[in-house]
């Protein structure tokens, strides 16, 4: 890697912001100052700015329990974005997995890599979501069949993947999706003459929203959940 990204990589500054730092004769390979942006850094050199390490750090996963009124965006000028709520050196890098609507809460997965976020939110992979619903007219057991059946969404085209609704209590619902379309679970309700009150997505795939977070915390995922995916 070049030692104007190694230094922007490892201090979040911008490359031209790197360059500079370079110029100023701050930073040492194996000791030895290096001022070209150009120059490789070699496998398993000590870089050092100011005489403080510079190190890489790996790829980033992260799970977060969403709270509501926060938008799954890098910056929003009317609302908290749900990166305010997240404390790690390489933010600027990070993206959310999908996004989930301003007042929907729950499991919201957040990345930099790139391929694996796209392995969960390409349609190909029909990733399973699972949704708690809950509603404001009463539920009824034709709801079922209809959302196994597929609907019709207003403005498109084609009907909805077979669903799976499960019916916990008159207002209240479990949905399991394939698909990640645009206000889908609060837009299949309206297909229904529902309408969605509160909405919060319990499982991505077979990860499910640690119970420990609070809304607005967040941790890393594990080794083996980063392999789920
Ligand atoms: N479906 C919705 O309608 N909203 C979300 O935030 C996620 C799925």
């Amino acid at each position: 890697m070049r030692l104007d990204r190694f230094v922007s990589e490892t201090t979040g500054m911008s490359r031209k912001e790197a360059t500079k730092v370079l110029q100023s004769a701050e930073v040492t390979i194996d000791g030895v100052v290096q001022k070209k942006a150009a120059l490789q850094v070699p496998d398993g050199a000590k870089v050092m700015w100011n005489n403080e390490p510079l190190e890489l750090i790996g790829p980033t996963y992260l799970m977060m329990h969403k709270p509501l009124d926060c938008v799954c965006a890098n910056h929003d000028s009317r609302h908290r974005t749900i990166f305010t709520y997240v404390d790690v050196p390489n933010i600027n890098k990070l993206h959310t997995v999908g996004r989930l609507d301003l007042d929907t809460t729950g499991l919201l997965l957040i990345t930099d890599d790139g391929q694996w976020s796209h392995r969960i939110t390409s349609p190909k992979q029909q990733c399973l979501k699972i949704y708690h619903a809950w509603v404001s007219e009463p539920l009824i057991e034709e709801n079922i069949s209809a959302f196994a059946a597929g609907l019709e969404l207003t403005g498109e085209d084609k009907p909805t993947a077979p669903a799976l609704l499960e019916i916990l209590n008159e207002r209240e619902a479990l949905v399991h999706v394939h698909e990640g379309r645009y206000h889908q679970v609060r837009r299949m309700f309206a297909a229904i003459g529902n309408n969605v009150e509160k909405l919060h997505r319990e499982q991505v795939g077979s990860l499910t929203l640690d119970a420990d977070l609070a809304p607005g915390e967040c941790r890393v995922l594990t080794a083996e959940e980063v392999a789920l995916f």
